[in-house]
């Protein structure tokens, strides 16, 4: 062949391969409002950044009739490019070919993309979209999927790993993103189950759609599987784009500062009088996140998932932070299983990556009864605790309200080597609020008085006064200063500041043993 024809020959040979199943399968995902996997990547991707590796990769499965039903590529998309000017590896997964089920040779290709990355310290970014293993290759394609969770695991607290899920995920194809730092899904049309329906209806009889066992609004909000429920495929791709920009590409790196315009000293005078008198009454936590970050700007996961705790990145004079804060207008900012989890495993990410954290605190405790003590509370709110005292990156504290019982110490408290600790002069920061600790020290003297009421209220004002403030603790040195509210975002962008360059280190030892 000429050298012409034989450029020719590769150019058809590409154009089949970016067919993936056929002209037929693109339309139908078309038709259903789907991207495929390449539109998938022009869109995450800087416009022509992508270059594609193992294009022509086949299949070796010869069974079933497999030798007849060869794609080039075999159903995965992979290779590397930028967003924002910064490489990532990204693999897409195309349901156009078998349904986008693994084979071992499509393992072969997204482990390849992983190794590169974590030779190259560069997050990898998967997007999903698979009916799991292949049938017809068996054991190969749960050795397959066996590598690459293999990969996710060594590459944790590595490198970023984060999952966009796009159609139905079925068995194996749903634990690789389980192991990666944060998961996207779409609504009505993405599912992550471990077996469908109707299997599901076989085995324990229940009947369940599609949608109730696996959809983005119950992997959101219940099972906190997933991070965000994008309201389109583009959606989720944007909220990954801007998930990334927070972070670094490696754990030996620092966050990317970003120039930032709001000015670091810029006052919020509403915030002086923003707490309720009534200390009952609930307000909106996320406002006062709002009013302190650069320009209101703030990247909420999992925000349908244990509302009772806010978790997100933001920036401070253009350095990324996480954000971890109670939220007095959910179940009054309790901690339970569930946010204790969340907090834990986003405290954690934070501190893989070098990303300091700033936590406002309005906690009133952790939630009582039954339902909380069977499901694990102790083990379960343990995390919470252990991510924040194992966390070496600067820890800045701001307590606006309550700080209570157990949940003072667990939320970034001096005593977990929080960095800078301050408090609102609104702050209350004792073993319990006053109703509580006046009837148990009280309770008994009280029935004697003639009016027990009037004596409980006046024992109330007195604990109110000697204990539960700031400055008892500030005394101790707890609280390293009592702030204006309005100052907050100079408090803090000061405090990061300062402990920047923070060095903190933990034993040496193999690995600790988190509560799990
Ligand atoms: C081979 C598969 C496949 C699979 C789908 N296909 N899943 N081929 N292996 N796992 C093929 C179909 O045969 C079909 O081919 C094409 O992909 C599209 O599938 P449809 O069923 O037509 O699409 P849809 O109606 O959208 O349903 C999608 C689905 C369903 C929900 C994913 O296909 C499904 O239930 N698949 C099986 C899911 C499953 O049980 N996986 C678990 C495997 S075990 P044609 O040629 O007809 O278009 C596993 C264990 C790993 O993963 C454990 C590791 C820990």
């Amino acid at each position: 062949m000429k050298a012409n024809d034989q450029l020719d020959h590769l150019k058809k040979l590409r154009a089949e391969a970016r067919l993936g199943g056929g002209q037929k399968r693109i339309d139908k995902m078309h038709a259903e409002g789907k991207k495929t996997a390449r539109e998938r990547i022009e869109l995450l991707l800087d416009p022509g950044s992508f270059e594609e590796f193992d294009m022509f990769k086949a299949h070796r499965c010869r069974d079933f009739g497999m030798e007849d039903k060869q794609f080039p590529g075999d159903g995965v998309v992979t290779g590397y490019g930028t967003i924002d000017n910064r490489f990532v590896y990204v693999f897409a997964q195309d349901f156009t070919v078998l349904g986008g089920s693994l084979s071992e040779t499509f393992a072969e290709k997204i482990c390849k993309i992983m190794d590169l990355a974590m030779k190259n310290g560069a997050p990898v970014i998967g997007l999903n979209d698979s009916g799991g293993a292949r049938i017809q290759e068996g054991i190969e394609s749960l050795a397959g999927y066996s590598e690459i969770f293999q990969r996710n695991v060594m590459a944790s607290g590595v490198i970023p790993q984060i999952s966009a899920i796009f159609g139905p995920c079925a068995g194996g194809a749903v634990y690789s993103p389980a192991l990666t730092d944060f998961v996207t899904m779409v609504k009505q049309q993405s599912y992550m189950f471990l077996t469908g329906p109707k299997v599901v209806k076989s085995v324990t009889h229940e009947d369940v759609t599609v949608e109730e066992l696996g959809g983005a609004d119950m992997h959101a909000s219940k099972s906190g599987v997933s991070d965000y429920a994008a309201e389109s495929g583009v959606d989720a791709l944007e909220y990954i784009k801007k998930l990334i920009s927070f972070m670094p590409q490696n754990n030996m790196e620092a966050p990317p500062p970003v120039p930032c315009e709001d000015p670091p000293d810029r006052t919020a005078p509403g915030l002086n009088s923003f707490i309720p008198d009534n200390l009952n009454e609930a307000y909106d936590m996320k406002e006062i996140i709002l009013q302190t970050v650069d320009n209101r700007d703030f990247l909420e996961t999992k925000a349908n998932f244990a509302p009772n705790l806010i978790t997100g990145f933001a920036r401070y004079n253009g350095m990324s932070v996480g954000i971890v804060a109670n939220q007095p207008n959910h179940l009054s900012g309790v901690l339970d299983i569930d946010s204790s989890i969340k907090g834990a495993r986003f405290v954690r990410f934070c501190d893989c990556f070098n990303i300091p954290v700033v936590t406002f605190v309005d906690v009133p405790g952790f939630l009582p009864g039954t339902a909380q003590e069977y499901g694990g509370v102790i083990r379960n709110g343990a995390k919470i605790l252990y991510a924040y005292a194992e966390a070496t990156i600067p820890k800045v504290t701001v307590i606006t309200r309550k700080a209570y019982g157990g949940a003072y110490c667990v939320m970034s408290s001096k005593h977990l080597r929080g960095d800078i600790n301050y408090a609102w002069p609104t702050s209350e920061i004792a073993v319990m609020g006053a109703k509580g600790a006046v009837g148990v020290l009280y309770g008994r003297e009280a029935s004697n008085q003639d009016d027990a009421a009037a004596y409980l209220a006046e024992k109330e004002k007195e604990y109110q006064q000697t204990v539960a403030n700031p400055y008892v603790a500030a005394q101790r040195g707890y609280i390293d200063d009592i702030i204006e509210p309005a100052c907050t975002r100079a408090r803090i962008t000061r405090a990061l500041r300062l402990i920047e360059n923070k060095r903190d280190t933990n034993p040496m030892k193999k690995h600790g043993n988190i509560p799990l």
